[in-house]
């Protein structure tokens, strides 16, 4: 699978650490950055990732920050993106059975390199449910145009 990721300083650890174990899982992985510990400001890292994911050059994209809370905001605010802040597994399934997200947001402060590695796995590979939920889905995208 193509995934894009892409960090601010507050996630950079915990991107280098998802690039490595998603490179290991056998997907094809573009860093988008930051490529740093330096202060930096994470819509820079979030519009450009989102982007690439709506422009379909990816399959879905990766973003973390501190907090994963502003990568979140930017990312709902590109048309096409439907980007789930998710804690844990359980939320990062049910955004992808229900939701159809196409953008993963984690907190490094929040939560452990383990456990985002757990939500990564899940998110990958959960499929859309469709049926009910494509309906709710589409008027999203209804409300985007
Ligand atoms: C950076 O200090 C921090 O504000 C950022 O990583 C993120 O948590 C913002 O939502």
């Amino acid at each position: 699978m193509k995934i894009i990721i892409g960090s601010d300083h507050g996630g950079f650890e915990l991107k280098n650490e998802l690039c490595t174990y998603l490179r290991e899982m056998g997907h094809e992985v573009e860093d988008a950055g930051c490529h740093s510990q330096s202060s930096v400001d994470y819509p820079d890292y979030a519009f450009p990732v989102c982007e690439a994911v709506a422009k379909g050059e990816f399959a879905f994209g990766i973003l973390v920050c501190g907090t994963g809370i502003g990568m979140s905001i930017c990312a709902n605010k590109v048309r096409g993106i439907r980007c789930a802040l998710c804690s844990e597994p359980v939320s990062a399934a049910l955004t992808r059975k229900h939701n159809n997200a196409n953008v993963l947001a984690m907190g490094a402060r929040i939560i452990g390199k383990e456990l985002a590695k757990e939500i990564v796995r899940t998110f990958l590979s959960t499929e859309f449910d469709g049926g009910r939920h494509e309906n709710r889905v589409n008027k999203i995208s209804e409300y985007e145009k």
